[in-house]
């Protein structure tokens, strides 16, 4: 691929998925590589919020609950999110956040594997994770050692007699980079531990297969690659063969066998309603249920396809523009190895992204040095991509990123 505008237009004119740039909603003049913390507004989700509002909710009060089957809604759009990442029907519920979930399913996986001590998470983890696992290590009296994911067989193998589960990110949220999951979950299992993974930075972009990859339990977002919006509802999957004896340590009423019939004791729903917490975010939820359309209609296979070669071309891109100029790829170069996103680094990464903004280009940085552009296929053109390291490079060669405005403010990076 050659690194010129001339060649993003081929790209675009030879892209099946590129008509699906108009089911998004998005600003003029902007090109947003962010999807991998927020994905951009699809275009028809601002009329299902209308009608949540105004006839669901305003109109049919609680009778929505059963008219437009509201009760439902966290196994319904569960079961959507869990034909993403390859589960079959009955083991994924959407609700709560992604925090809250993984105290869920760590919690419930450690339940499962009774008298062993040992939780192994990746050391790059994403905090919450971190502070999560932690955190149930202490109510359980179990003990968490952070390993970087490169030693993660390896400790697998040290602690395989006491190990309850290897908990970790399919896909790194700083360098972008794609573990080995099937690999690590067969480890996990060949010691007799389970695998629980955070799919944030997977889910919608990689074609995670958890059924078939013998997976135990999953969480993530959805309002990332997934497109629902700000603090759409998380969710959680769990294999039908522990559903049994899951004992998740949520016990909200709405997974209850009969949470109608008011009892005062807990008795767990059979399947995977027993993730079910308490009334989840409606409208988000709705509003996440809508947002799936494009994605399911274009299939993960198709995207991930696209994100790749996306990946490919940007690479390329800022191997032939950006030389020179203090940028060094961080994310692998086999799109075998690559969630959505590539993260370059660059000593002053935080005012070279904040006068990227300033020119319409939208992507986040991670401290101290990561620039990271998340690659949704859906909405973005090779043409965007070629621009956005074309405003990269004069942004990084004018040296205006030294300028005063440009230093930290604000809380988001
Ligand atoms: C890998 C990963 N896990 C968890 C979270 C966040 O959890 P929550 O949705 O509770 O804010 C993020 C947020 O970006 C993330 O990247």
């Amino acid at each position: 691929m050659r690194p010129n505008r001339a060649t993003a237009e081929e790209l675009d004119a030879a892209d099946p998925l590129a008509p699906f740039r108009e089911e998004f909603a998005l600003p003029d003049g902007v090109i947003y590589l962010n999807a991998n913390s927020l994905g951009p507004l699809p275009a028809a989700v601002p009329a299902t919020l209308d009608d949540i509002a105004r006839r669901q909710w305003g109109e049919r009060l609680t009778r929505a609950w059963n008219e437009d089957d509201w009760w439902h809604a966290g196994l319904r759009v569960g079961d959507r999110l869990g034909a993403l990442i390859g589960a079959a029907p009955g083991q994924t519920v959407a609700g709560e956040s992604t925090s809250v979930q993984i105290f869920n399913a760590l919690t419930g996986a450690a339940r499962l594997r009774p008298g062993r001590r040992v939780v192994l998470a990746d050391a790059g983890h994403f905090p919450t994770d971190l502070y999560q696992a932690e955190s149930v290590a202490r109510l359980l009296g179990l003990t968490v050692h952070a390993v970087p994911m490169a030693e993660l067989p390896a400790s697998i193998d040290r602690h395989r007699r006491d190990l309850a589960v290897v908990f970790a990110s399919a896909v790194d949220y700083r360098t972008g980079e794609l573990w080995d999951v099937p690999g690590l979950t067969a480890a996990a299992h060949e010691a007799g531990a389970l695998a629980l993974w955070d799919l944030c930075h997977a889910a919608g972009v990689v074609p995670v297969r958890a059924d078939a990859h013998g997976i135990d339990l999953a969480v993530g977002c959805t309002y990332k690659y997934l497109g629902g919006g700000p603090g759409a509802p998380a969710y959680l999957y769990a294999a039908a063969r522990h559903h049994a004896a899951l004992d998740l340590p949520l016990t909200g009423w709405h997974g209850h066998a009969r949470p109608f019939a008011m009892e005062p004791a807990y008795d767990p729903a059979p399947g995977i309603g027993r993730a079910r917490i308490g009334t989840p975010p409606l409208i988000s939820l709705l509003a996440l249920e809508a947002a799936l359309a494009p994605l399911d209609r274009a299939g993960i296979d198709a995207v991930h396809a696209k994100s790749s070669r996306l990946g490919t071309f940007f690479l390329t891109c800022a191997a032939a523009l950006l030389d020179g100029l203090g940028f060094s790829p961080v994310t692998p170069e086999d799109p075998s190895h690559r969630g959505g996103q590539i993260t370059l680094r660059h000593a002053e990464a935080y005012p070279v992204m904040a006068a990227l903004k300033e020119r319409g280009v939208i992507g986040d940085m991670r401290p101290p040095e990561l620039l990271r552009f998340g690659l949704g296929a859906l909405h973005l053109s090779y043409a965007d991509v070629f621009d956005a390291v074309e405003a990269l490079r004069e942004v990084a060669s004018g040296g205006t990123y030294r300028e005063p405005r440009f230093q930290p403010s604000g809380v988001v990076t």
